[in-house]
């Protein structure tokens, strides 16, 4: 495993360094995107600051043998997501085990690495209990090895603050890794990262115009996964709710016959979307590329190491804006700051500078008021963002495409838990989807506005094109707003009318496996808690038993159940009459579960109450039920599974269970109850698919 000259070993990072000349190496473990984007910022900013090369490695990809040898004027960076109950990311495994494993030598035949500088950021979310442990348990390993960490390790919270919490860190980390280096501030310089040129004569048939991979655009055959996702057809779709929910939540099924993709369920569906077209035209004015939005660009990265073109070139500038970059985002504070040397005037400057560096200001204006990028613009520059914009109504700046492009993260897929057991759909995916729609907190500068998420409004959108049903207009009463509101439109007809045939919508999807299952044998008694569109997996897990049960009544009749544990689903909406999910498939499932099936609905906002006036809620519920509760999981060797709100849903539920398991242990909710749920974590009897 030697270097050799001109070839070496491609798993060795340190001859990759010394080749390189570079003094920083980064691993980052990352599972959707979002720590390897950190990683590459950080390598940005080595650059920018110091002039230092950074290797930006993917821990998979490396062998660590030789972790000893970093040289001395090096320094190794972690910068490292937790993921799900506290667990590494799968492209960090190994890293993880080497460097906790005590019996793991390294080169200089020891468990140490004397000497070692190093960096830690990590990536975690605080509504889950593991809270960063993985960068946390990296930075304890290294300590315990005798590495030397540069500065504070970093923690950055995906739930609410990554953003801040990283520019809070990275400073005084700079500040450290100076000293520690021996390298001043002020020898790099802001070099881009991209070069776009305009392409005057291109080959039309191969300019990508929003498909996601280069087999979409030769219409090849080939596998389909996350990196070439597969264009479903959509072979129904309605809306779920009743007029009077003041919401929508759509069900769509999507046809996956010879597709060669397969689910299980608990699988996510991860459904790729666009961004709403008023942002798109919000942006290309305030670009000022309205005018020539389908030239054709080509894009070339100019350091390949620290930035690979995150999208399938040559494009057009509407198409990158439509289908490729994530513009619905709230605007970040640090590109504010790059932008503000490109404004078109000194007020609006002025103000970009603001809201760059007073963090009160971005806050209350930008982060309350959630606005995007183009609105952003827009503000600054005085015009009026509430308007449909237009070339007439929004100022042109002259921002360099090749700083959209490296400062916009990639539009990445929006997942969802399938609804549909393929036993009963072997064809077909079912996505349950409430359509998320919210109101900004106002400020001085912004009034309050509709926010609207975008995976959810597309598939709004496309229901509404493939039912032929119109979305109902959704009435409300915050007097700020206006009366009646419908969707923002999309464009989803797709790139070259791939996802429309005749009548037929289709949209790209890929399938994310996950552990999220049912116990195979049905003896083991299963409770199921799921409100609101918490419910999608548990549809599919009961037709799943359903499935099974026809089987063995085929073979033995009804008396094969006999031996079944029972299935307890708890659901909880709003009333029974506006939101309660599948309403009229729950009877039929239980009629052919005979018996074993059991549903108990918390409608939160009809009586009864709680004698206090309370809402009840699933888990009041589950504490009525705490006897039978008990008994299944502690006699019956039950399986639990909470799917729903992370935040206070599922903590509550947690709570709730703590207390039946405490006293059916003849002790606290606190010692006994909260030593049992752990045992039930740890044996995976106690599951959990919950979103923030
Ligand atoms: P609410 O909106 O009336 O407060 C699905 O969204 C259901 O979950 C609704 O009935 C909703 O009630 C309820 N819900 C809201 N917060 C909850 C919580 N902390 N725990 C359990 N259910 C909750």
């Amino acid at each position: 495993s030697k270097a050799a000259a001109g070839g070496g070993n491609p798993r060795d990072f340190i001859a990759k360094m010394k080749e390189a000349k570079k003094r920083i190496v980064i691993f980052y473990g990352s599972q959707t995107g979002t720590a390897e984007e950190y990683a590459i910022r950080l390598a940005k900013e080595a650059k920018s600051k110091f002039g230092l090369a950074s290797l930006v490695c993917d821990p998979e990809e490396y062998d660590f043998d030789n972790l000893d040898q970093v040289p001395e004027d090096c320094c190794v960076f972690f910068v490292m997501a937790t993921y799900g109950e506290g667990e590494p990311t799968d492209n960090a495994v190994e890293l993880c085990q080497k460097l906790s494993d005590e019996s793991c030598e390294f080169s200089n035949g020891e468990h140490k690495l004397p000497g070692l500088k190093y960096v830690v950021f990590g990536l975690g979310n605080k509504t889950y209990e593991h809270y960063n442990l993985i960068s946390r348990n990296v930075d304890r390993d290294l300590q315990k090895m005798g590495a030397i960490r540069i500065g504070e390790r970093g923690e950055g919270d995906d739930d609410k603050s990554m953003e801040e919490d990283y520019l809070e860190w990275k400073d005084g980390m700079w500040e450290a890794f100076a000293k520690t280096m021996n390298v001043e501030e002020g020898q790099g310089g802001d070099s881009p990262d991209f070069a776009v040129t305009e392409v005057d004569e291109h080959p039309p048939e191969k300019v990508y115009l929003g498909e996601l991979s280069a087999r979409a655009l030769t219409r090849s055959r080939g596998i389909h996964d996350a990196k070439n996702p597969y264009a479903a057809p959509i072979v129904a779709a309605r809306e779920l709710f009743e007029l009077g929910a003041e919401r929508n939540c759509v069900h769509v099924e999507l046809n996956i016959e010879g597709s060669g993709i397969t689910y299980q369920h608990g699988d996510h569906v991860g459904v790729w979307p666009s961004n709403a077209e008023v942002e798109v035209d919000r942006l290309l004015c305030a670009l000022g590329l309205y005018d020539k939005k389908d030239t054709v660009i080509n894009i070339e990265s100019l350091d390949p190491a620290l930035a690979k073109v995150p999208f399938p070139v040559p494009t057009t500038y509407i198409t990158v804006l439509r289908h490729y970059i994530d513009i619905s985002a709230v605007a970040g504070r640090q590109i504010l700051g790059v932008l503000s040397k490109f404004a078109p005037n000194p007020e609006a400057e002025t103000i970009l500078k603001t809201l760059n560096t007073n963090k009160e200001e971005y806050s209350t204006v930008v982060h309350n008021g959630c606005l995007k990028l183009g609105e952003v613009l827009q503000l600054a520059a005085g015009n009026d963002i509430h308007a449909r914009p237009t070339t007439e109504n929004t100022t042109a700046w002259s921002i360099p495409f090749d700083i959209i492009v490296s400062s916009t993260p990639r539009l990445q897929p929006r997942y969802y838990s399938i609804s549909s057991s393929p036993k009963l759909y072997p064809n077909a995916i079912h996505v349950t989807a409430v359509v998320l729609k919210y109101e900004s907190i106002p400020s001085d500068k912004i009034k309050t506005r509709w926010i609207y998420g975008v995976g959810s409004n597309m598939l709004l959108n496309l229901k509404v094109a493939a039912s032929g049903e119109n979305a109902p207009l959704i009435s409300n009463e915050a007097e700020d707003l206006p009366a009646k509101v419908s969707a923002p439109q999309y464009s989803i007809e797709g790139p070259r009318g791939a996802y429309k045939q005749d009548t037929i919508y289709k949209v790209p999807i890929h399938v994310r496996r996950s552990t999220f299952r049912l116990p195979t044998n049905p003896k083991s008694p299963v409770i199921m808690i799921g409100p609101g569109t918490g419910v999608a997996p548990f549809r599919g897990f009961v037709q799943e038993r359903v499935a099974m049960a026809r089987r063995t009544i085929e073979k033995n009749g009804p008396e094969g159940l006999a031996d079944w544990g029972s299935i307890r689903l708890y659901f909880g909406s709003r009333t029974s009459s506006t939101d309660f999910l599948y309403k009229d498939e729950w009877s039929d499932y239980a009629k052919e579960l005979h018996g074993k099936f059991t549903m108990r609905c918390a409608f939160s906002r009809e009586p009864p109450y709680k004698p206090d006036g309370g809402k009840i809620y699933v888990q009041d519920l589950i504490w009525e039920d705490q006897e039978q509760i008990a008994d299944a999981i502690l006699n019956g060797k039950g399986y639990v599974y909470v799917c729903g709100d992370a935040k206070s849903m599922s903590k509550a539920v947690e709570e709730a269970l703590c207390k039946i398991l405490g006293e059916a242990k003849g002790g606290s909710a606190e010692v006994e109850g909260a030593a049992e749920l752990k045992l039930l974590k740890e044996r995976s009897r106690l599951l959990l698919d919950v979103w923030s």
